[in-house]
C-alpha cells in the first residue's frame, strides 16, 4: 500500500508538544504517511505576513490535500486575519465535524451516555469577517447564509449519519428572530431531511438547544447548525464530556481536509509539558479513517482507549478516585505507545475496517429561481443629535416621484412615525422608502443624489425586493 502525503503544522503554544506526541504514536502504529512540515501562525505573523501563512505553505497544502494542524495563535486586532478561518475558507472546508463523547466511568462527566457529533457549517454566517464601522459609534457584522452553503452542510450531516449508523439529525437555528437567514437554513434542512426518511430529524431553537446540550446531551445524536452556533455548541459539548482537551475538529471539503484538536494554543500551560494531546491524536484518527487507513486508526484509537480506561490521565482529566496516575504529555504518550496493539476491555473497542474513506457527496441541487421585483430602498443616514421628526421633515420634501417615506428606524426599531420616548437612538438612522409605482435602479440612484444634495450623510443603501410577491426583507420592530 502506498504512503499518503500529508502536511503537518506544529502550531503555537502547546501545539509543538501535542504534535510531537501525536506523530510519535502515529509512527509507532505504522501509519503509512509521508510528512511535509509547514510553518504557519505566530512566527509568520511576526514576519509581517497578515494572514499568518506564506505562499510556499499554500503550495504544500494544495499538493498534499490532507492537513494535520496543531492550534495556532491569532493576534488580536491590528488587521491580522484568523489563519484558521482563512485556511478553512480558501480550501473550501465547508463541514466542521466535531464528535464529543463521554468515556464514563474513566473520565468524570455528569452525562455518561453522551455521544454527539456536531456538524458545523464552516464558511458562511458571521465568519465572513465582513464588518463595518459606519459612524464613530455604530458597527455592523454581516451574517451571510446561502442556499447552496446550507444544502451542502445539511446533506453532509445526513450522509455522515447514514455512514456512521446514527439515527437522528437535529437542526439548531434561531429562525424565530432571523426569519430570512436562519429561515433559509431551516427550510433547506427540511428539504434535505425529506430525502433521508430512515433518519429522524428535528429542530431546536439554538438557545434552548444549547441549554439541552449542556443539561442532557445524551438526547442528541448528530447536530447540524450554522457556523457561530456550531462554534459555541461544540465547545459546550466538549466541556461536558470532561475536558476541552478531548475535543476533535475535522474540517472537510470536496478536495481538501484538515484535522485538528478543538482547543486553542492554551498559552497558560504552554511549555509546561502538561497538555493533553488527546484532541489532536483523536483528530489524527479521523484523518486516518478519511484517507482509508482504518487499520491504523483502529490501532491508535484502541491504544488510547486502553490508556484512558487504565486511568492514566493528564491533569485536565485527572480526578481522585477515577484516575490512577496523573501524567504529563510525554508520559501520556509513552503510556499510549506501550498499549499499541491492545484493546480496551471496559470501554467499547473501535473497529474501522479498512476505513470508510471520505464521504462522497452528490452534486448540489439546481438553484431556485424566483421573480424578483424592486419595491423600495433602505437608506442609512448618519445624523448626530438629530430629532427624528426633524429628520423626517428634512427628507420628505426631497423625495422623488414614485418613492414615499414609509418608516424611519433606529437600531432595528421603528421610531417614525410615533417614537416611543424610551427608545434609545444611535446616530445611524434607516429611512425606508417604498415605491408607489413600479421602480427601478434609476429611481434609487436619483433619490440618493437628491438627498445627498440636501446635505444628508448617506452611509449605505439596501435595495428591497419581493421574490414571487414574498418580501425579501425584514420589517422593523413595531413596523
Ligand atoms: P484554549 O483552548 O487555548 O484554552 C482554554 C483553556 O483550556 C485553557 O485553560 C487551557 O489551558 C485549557 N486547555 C486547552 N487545551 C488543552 C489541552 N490540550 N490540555 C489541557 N488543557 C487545555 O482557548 P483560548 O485561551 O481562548 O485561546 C488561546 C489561543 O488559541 C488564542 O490565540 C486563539 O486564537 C487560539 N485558538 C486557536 C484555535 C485553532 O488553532 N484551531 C482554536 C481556538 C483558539
Amino acid at each position: 500500500m502506498t504512503d499518503t502525503p500529508i502536511t503537518v503544522a506544529r502550531g503555537n503554544g502547546i501545539g509543538p508538544e501535542i504534535m510531537d506526541a501525536t506523530l510519535e504514536i502515529l509512527q509507532a502504529a505504522k501509519a503509512r504517511l509521508v510528512i511535509d512540515e509547514i510553518e504557519i501562525g505566530e512566527e509568520v505573523y511576526k514576519r509581517g505576513c497578515m494572514t499568518g501563512i506564506e505562499d510556499s505553505a499554500w503550495e504544500t497544502l494544495r499538493k498534499n490535500k490532507i492537513f494535520l494542524k496543531a492550534p495556532i495563535f491569532t493576534p488580536m486586532g491590528g488587521g491580522f486575519k484568523s489563519l484558521n478561518v482563512t485556511v478553512r475558507k480558501t480550501l473550501g472546508l465547508y463541514a466542521n465535524v466535531r464528535p464529543c463523547r463521554a468515556f464514563h466511568p474513566f473520565i468524570q462527566t455528569h452525562h455518561p451516555k453522551m455521544d454527539v457529533v456536531i456538524v458545523r457549517e464552516n464558511e458562511e454566517d458571521l465568519y465572513g469577517g465582513i464588518e463595518y464601522k459606519y459612524t464613530p459609534n455604530v458597527t455592523e457584522s454581516l451574517k451571510l447564509i446561502s442556499r447552496p452553503g446550507s444544502e451542502r452542510i445539511c446533506r453532509y450531516a445526513f450522509e455522515y449519519a447514514k455512514a456512521n449508523d446514527r439515527k437522528k439529525v437535529t437542526c439548531m437555528v434561531k429562525d424565530n428572530i432571523m426569519k430570512i437567514s436562519d429561515g433559509l437554513f431551516y427550510e433547506t434542512f427540511l428539504e434535505i431531511a425529506a430525502e433521508y426518511p430512515d433518519i429522524e430529524s428535528e429542530r431546536y431553537i439554538v438557545d434552548i438547544g444549547a441549554a439541552h446540550v449542556a443539561a442532557r446531551p445524551e438526547t442528541f445524536d448528530v447536530i447540524v447548525t450554522e457556523n457561530l452556533y456550531g462554534d459555541i455548541i461544540s465547545d459546550i459539548a466538549a466541556e461536558v464530556t470532561g475536558s476541552v482537551g478531548l475535543g476533535i475538529s475535522a474540517n472537510i471539503g470536496d478536495e481538501f481536509a484538515m484535522f485538528e484538536a478543538m482547543h486553542g494554543t492554551a498559552p497558560d500551560i504552554a511549555g509546561m509539558g502538561i497538555a493533553n494531546p488527546s484532541g489532536l491524536l483523536l483528530g489524527s484518527v479521523m484523518m486516518l479513517v478519511h484517507i482509508g487507513q482504518g487499520d491504523v486508526a483502529e490501532t491508535v484509537h484502541n491504544a488510547w482507549l486502553k490508556t484512558i480506561e487504565d486511568g492514566i490521565h493528564t491533569g485536565d482529566l485527572y480526578k481522585e478516585g477515577t484516575s490512577t496516575k496523573r501524567v504529563g504529555t510525554a508520559d501520556f504518550k509513552t503510556a499510549v505507545l506501550e498499549r499499541i496493539g491492545d484493546q480496551p476491555t471496559k470501554l467499547s473497542a473501535v473497529s474501522y475496517g479498512e476505513g470508510k474513506g471520505a464521504l462522497v457527496m452528490p452534486p448540489l441541487k439546481e438553484r431556485v429561481d424566483a421573480q424578483r421585483k424592486l419595491v423600495g430602498t433602505d437608506i442609512f443616514v448618519y445624523a448626530k443629535d438629530k430629532n427624528v421628526e426633524v429628520l423626517a421633515s428634512d427628507v420628505q420634501p426631497h423625495l422623488i416621484d414614485g418613492l414615499e417615506l414609509s418608516i424611519i428606524s433606529n437600531r432595528g426599531v421603528k421610531v417614525w412615525p410615533g417614537k416611543a420616548p424610551e427608545t434609545l437612538c444611535s446616530e445611524l438612522w434607516r429611512l425606508r422608502l417604498m415605491g408607489t409605482v413600479p421602480i427601478n435602479g434609476t429611481h434609487v440612484a436619483q433619490q440618493i443624489t437628491s438627498l445627498t444634495e440636501q446635505g444628508l450623510d448617506i452611509v449605505k443603501t439596501h435595495n428591497l425586493y419581493k421574490f414571487d410577491e414574498e418580501n425579501g426583507f425584514s420589517k422593523a420592530q413595531g413596523e
